[in-house]
């Protein structure tokens, strides 16, 4: 089922989601069926379950093309649940990002270059990745979600945070 994705002002994206306690169950396998959908239906690289509004440690993300990011590399699709991340080194990359909760914007976002993250697939299984470039990038802005952060939080200059048509008049990047 899509469900409605709430916009920055909800205070529920504000949040600290709560970890999963207990994984292969119906009610999670329904919550990944519906974040799915409603990512899928709205273009989206990545959702977090809270931007659903339910505040459990639950993310998805992966496409092999995305129309929000026509230029951004191809992710796997990934559930992970209880996420955790460990960034590798000390470079950080600054790019422009947007979020389904603040639509028709985007920022420069500075994120870790490269990181571990860890988690369980909803049947249990381990996940251990390093991941770079956008990869990395939509783990880091996914997870915050998990903790209340909207990626304009992370921004140094708010003078570069801009309508996606104005910033990009010339580009085909769907932003609605
Ligand atoms: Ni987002």
């Amino acid at each position: 089922m899509i469900r409605p994705i709430l916009r920055m002002g909800d205070p529920r994206l504000l949040q600290r989601s709560l970890p999963v306690e207990r994984l292969g169950t119906a009610e999670l396998r329904d919550l990944l069926a519906d974040m799915r959908e409603t990512m899928i239906a709205a273009h989206g690289a990545g959702l977090a379950a809270p931007q659903i509004g339910v505040l459990q440690r639950v993310v998805i993300f992966g496409f092999e093309h995305n129309d929000r990011y026509p230029d951004a590399e191809p992710v796997p699709y990934t559930e992970i649940v209880n996420p955790l991340l460990t960034p590798i080194g000390p470079e950080l990359e600054e790019d422009w990002e947007g979020c389904l909760s603040v639509p028709g914007l985007r920022g420069r976002v500075p994120r870790h270059a490269r990181l571990r993250y860890t988690g369980f697939d909803p049947q249990g299984k381990r996940i251990d990745r390093e991941v770079s470039g956008f990869h990395a990038r939509v783990v880091q802005h996914e997870c915050d979600h998990l903790d209340g952060i909207l990626y304009p939080f992370r921004m140094r200059d708010l003078r570069l945070l801009g309508y996606t048509d104005v910033l990009f008049p010339d580009a085909d990047v769907v932003d609605e």
